[in-house]
């Protein structure tokens, strides 16, 4: 019989894209009960403190729709910390927006600005969610190298790269996956290289308090740069609530404007009570974040201490919780081959760093670990790989 129906055509916008390499690495740890330092995420519980804010919101009836831009009590948390942290003063009605994480505020971000044919510029590696965005928005991503082991942006090459096209430039310090920080004289070259440019910048700042040098590294600390940049941060990242998907972004008015039409059909508002508990842990413990970076210094050289007799490179580590590992005197397997072959025979999970560039240079060996765990696991899996 022939059918009297015609089946529509399922074209995919994103061919390329299948399911992150986050998923597919903590589905195998989980499988096998290997230890997971794959994912970003700490396996230890946030403030106790922050639990209970959350569960009074829940029980005291803060239960609908917040404002679209977030509740004013965190906007107003949120200018404060900045001004603490950074010296800043952000409107607070105008240019502060909540967003559900990150990843919302910069899906926003991409969204309101970036036209068919737009030219944006990455780093490569780069977080895996930008170029889909990018591509969703009808954008083409360009990309310039980041150099292992110090992976700092060469200058000249991202000058080289910037066409009448280039509409966005999107950077990310801490930089997941390699730890590197940017250096003040960065931000600087970042300015010299737009100013004069019909470019704004999106600064992906989420591990803003994991910075481990002597001196803070912000587009906030930039004044001139700040007034075309769209600064996202990540409560997840800051008080260990990767779950809570609450996250901001900071951002000149007329640009907050164009973000917040899109956020108000993305999601409108993010979760009330969340935000009510940030609020009020903001406001009584102001100084929190101001830790984070001792925390995850000890971490990560707890890490790093139990790793150096193995056969494994470290690679520096300025900021994030991600720490690098060359395994090229362990294995000739390609990094994807070798986190599967790790989580078989040594019960640990990491993640291929390949997944987050568009060309991996050749013959590359790096892996990444997440050092947001507990120290005893952090140990366990580090006597693991130095069996090796
Ligand atoms: C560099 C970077 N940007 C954005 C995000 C997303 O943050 P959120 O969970 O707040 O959406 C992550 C999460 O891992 C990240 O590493």
């Amino acid at each position: 019989m022939t059918p009297s129906f015609t089946a529509p055509t399922l074209l995919s916008k994103l061919p390329a894209t299948g399911v992150t390499i986050f998923t597919k690495m903590s589905a195998l740890a989980n499988e096998k009960g290997a230890i997971n330092l794959s994912q970003g995420f700490p396996d230890f519980p946030p403030d106790p403190r922050l639990l209970e804010r959350a569960s009074q919101a829940l029980l005291t009836g803060n239960n609908q729709y917040s404002p679209m831009t977030g509740l004013p009590l965190l906007r107003e948390a949120i200018a404060d910390l900045i001004a603490r942290h950074y010296g800043r003063n952000v409107h607070v009605a105008d240019e502060i927006t909540v967003t559900s994480g990150a990843s919302e505020a910069i899906f926003d971000a991409i969204t309101a600005l970036i036209k068919l044919g737009d030219e944006v510029i990455l780093f490569d590696p780069a977080y895996d969610l930008y170029e889909p965005t990018v591509t969703l928005a009808g954008g083409i991503c360009k990309r310039v190298s980041l150099e292992a082991p110090t992976f700092r942006p060469d200058w000249q090459a991202f000058e080289a790269t910037l066409t009448a096209k280039t509409r966005l430039v999107l950077i990310n310090t801490p930089h997941n996956p390699t730890g590197s920080c940017w250096l003040a004289e960065d931000v600087e070259r970042l300015w010299q290289a737009v100013q004069h440019r019909d470019v704004y910048v999106l600064s992906d700042e989420v591990y803003e308090f994991i910075q481990f040098n002597e001196s803070v590294v912000s587009v906030h600390k930039h004044q001139r740069l700040a007034e075309r940049s769209i600064i996202v941060s990540s409560f997840g990242k800051s008080f260990h609530l990767t779950g809570w998907k609450v996250g901001y972004v900071v951002a000149p008015a007329d640009i907050t404007a164009e973000l917040r039409k899109v956020h108000q059909y993305v999601t409108f508002c993010t979760a009330t009570p969340l935000q009510q508990a940030l609020a009020e842990h903001l406001l009584a413990l102001p100084e929190e974040s101001a830790g984070l970076a001792g925390l995850y210094r000890q971490k990560r050289d707890v890490l790093r201490n139990a790793l150096a007799n193995s056969r494994f490179h470290l690679l520096p580590c300025d900021g994030t919780y991600f720490q690098l590992l060359d395994y090229s005197d362990i294995s000739d397997l390609d990094d994807v081959a070798f986190c599967e072959w790790l989580i078989d025979e040594v019960g640990v999970a990491a993640i291929p760093i390949s997944v987050f560039y568009q060309t991996p240079p050749n013959g590359q060996r790096l892996i990444r670990l997440c050092f947001a765990k507990e120290d005893d696991t952090l140990v366990e899996a580090a006597q693991r790989l130095s069996a090796l």
